[in-house]
């Protein structure tokens, strides 16, 4: 129960145990090899973007909460670098900090009061110029997932790949594409 110990320090309970961080990972790796960069999205207390910090291909990392970039650095180095910026603002190229032709791995929450039609968006236009996402979630089921349930209505690919019960709580590893 090693995730036990984890926690993030922020009053929550919720958090991702080393375990999961390690499936992302191994998830995310199986597309390495078709791209040139990634970008992670809500690095949060770090358990999961510890995996990425030494990936084969570079990780552009992104996280939107004051407390958590100040997280990030304490935990990795003030020169790791990291953008304080909201997944919402990043643009659809292939620079940097681009949503376009790259492996996206996304902590970010994406069901209940996190759905939007702007997320809608992001995610359609990063799937339609090549990228392929990997999305954590709380809530096992596809069809239960507003935006996944969406974006398979549009073509698009959803799977789930994975689920880590030794996870509080326990959390599954989606891959959308495009079909
Ligand atoms: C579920 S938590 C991170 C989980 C992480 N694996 C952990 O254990 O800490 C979600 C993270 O996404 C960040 N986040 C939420 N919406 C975001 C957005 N629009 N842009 C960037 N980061 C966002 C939150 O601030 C939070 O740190």
């Amino acid at each position: 129960m090693v995730y036990l110990t984890k926690l993030k320090h922020t009053g929550s309970v919720i958090s991702s145990s080393d375990k999961f961080g390690a499936k992302m990972f191994d998830v995310a790796a199986r597309y390495f090899s078709q791209y040139a960069r990634g970008i992670f999205i809500g690095t949060g207390s770090g358990v999961v973007a510890q995996y990425f910090m030494q990936a084969p291909v570079p990780f552009a990392f992104v996280e939107k909460h004051p407390a958590f970039v100040r997280q990030f650095h304490e935990r990795f180095g003030a020169d790791t670098p990291l953008l304080a910026k909201d997944f919402f603002t990043l643009p659809i190229d292939e620079s940097g900090e681009g949503l376009a032709n790259c492996v996206m791995v996304s902590c970010m929450p994406v069901t209940g009061m996190f759905y939007s039609e702007k997320l809608v968006e992001q995610f359609r236009d990063a799937l339609n110029s090549g990228s392929t996402i990997v999305q954590m979630s709380y809530t096992p089921f596809i069809k239960q997932i507003r935006l996944f349930d969406r974006l398979q209505r549009e073509g698009f690919k959803v799977q789930r790949v994975s689920t880590v019960f030794f996870n509080i709580p326990p959390a599954s590893v989606f891959v959308l594409r495009k079909a």
